[in-house]
């Protein structure tokens, strides 16, 4: 794993957009995996102001987003269609037909979810992945004891997920879905690169767990430790449980400038 440890949340989006930016200017049909939540929105913003002011072109980019609520139209204002088209696709040119979410009401689950599967293999794989981290160590909507093998499935959140994620449905943990459709570690693993996103204090323990901690199931995202292209961009608070953070910032400074969006 490389560790990017940045002042701020904007800083650290900027860097891990300039690695997104750089994989779409050298491969103009990359598949990109995204993610939902607070964390990768300075991200996306910096995707769209490159969009606009230096051209950076999404048009024959695909994407696969790694997860949706079990139960959510796509037009709910917390569907994670909702999300995506409003904080990202509705301000870059990309294609509709190569955008793809889970469906969240789909009637067979199964067969959803195979088909998810089956829509990433025929695209080729994908290329990077973006991923947030739970609090309670979750990828996607891997939670805790998920099976490192795991493909696309039906899913049920953690009493902490559901906490964490009732901001979003008015602080009422009673509406907030309990289920969901996520792609499964084993799916996330498959990407030929990973960026981790990860801000503030809240999220320390689960970043240390993940970087510094043994593999477990209990810890979804240290799985990473065995992924071959995982990039890790975090401000200062996530970073302050990090016994090597000193290490990661002196590794990260000393980059020749070639390999820095590598
Ligand atoms: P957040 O969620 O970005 O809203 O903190 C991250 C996650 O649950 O993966």
């Amino acid at each position: 794993m490389e560790i990017i440890i940045q002042q701020n949340k904007q800083a650290a989006s900027v860097a891990a957009a300039r690695v997104v930016a750089r994989l779409v200017s050298e491969k103009p049909d990359a598949v990109l995996g995204l993610a939902t939540g607070s964390t990768p929105l300075p991200l996306y913003a910096e995707l769209i102001r490159m969009h606009r002011e230096v051209g950076l072109d999404f048009s024959a980019v695909t994407t696969f987003n790694l997860d949706e609520y079990v139960g959510l139209e796509k037009e709910h204002e917390q569907s994670y269609h909702s999300f995506m088209w409003q904080n990202l696709f509705s301000q870059i040119n990309i294609n509709p037909d190569k955008i793809h979410i889970p469906d969240g009401m789909t009637t067979d689950v199964p067969a959803c979810c195979a088909a998810y599967e089956q829509a990433i293999v025929d695209a080729g794989g994908i290329d990077l992945q973006i991923l947030g981290i739970g609090s309670d160590g979750h990828i996607g909507f891997n939670e805790p004891t998920s099976s490192f093998a795991s493909r696309t499935r039906i899913k049920t959140l953690t009493q902490e997920t559901v906490a964490d994620n009732a901001r979003f449905f008015d602080g009422d943990e009673s509406k907030v879905p309990r289920h969901c459709i996520t792609m499964g570690i084993g799916t996330i693993m498959a990407a030929r690169s990973n960026i981790m996103l990860a801000f503030g204090g809240g999220k320390a323990e689960a970043i240390a767990a993940m970087v510094e901690g043994p593999v477990a199931a209990m810890v979804p995202a240290s799985i990473l430790q065995h992924h071959r292209n995982a990039k890790v961009f975090i401000d200062d608070a996530a970073a302050a449980q990090l016994k090597r953070a000193d290490y990661y910032r002196w590794v990260y400074a000393g980059k020749p400038d070639w390999q820095q969006d590598a």
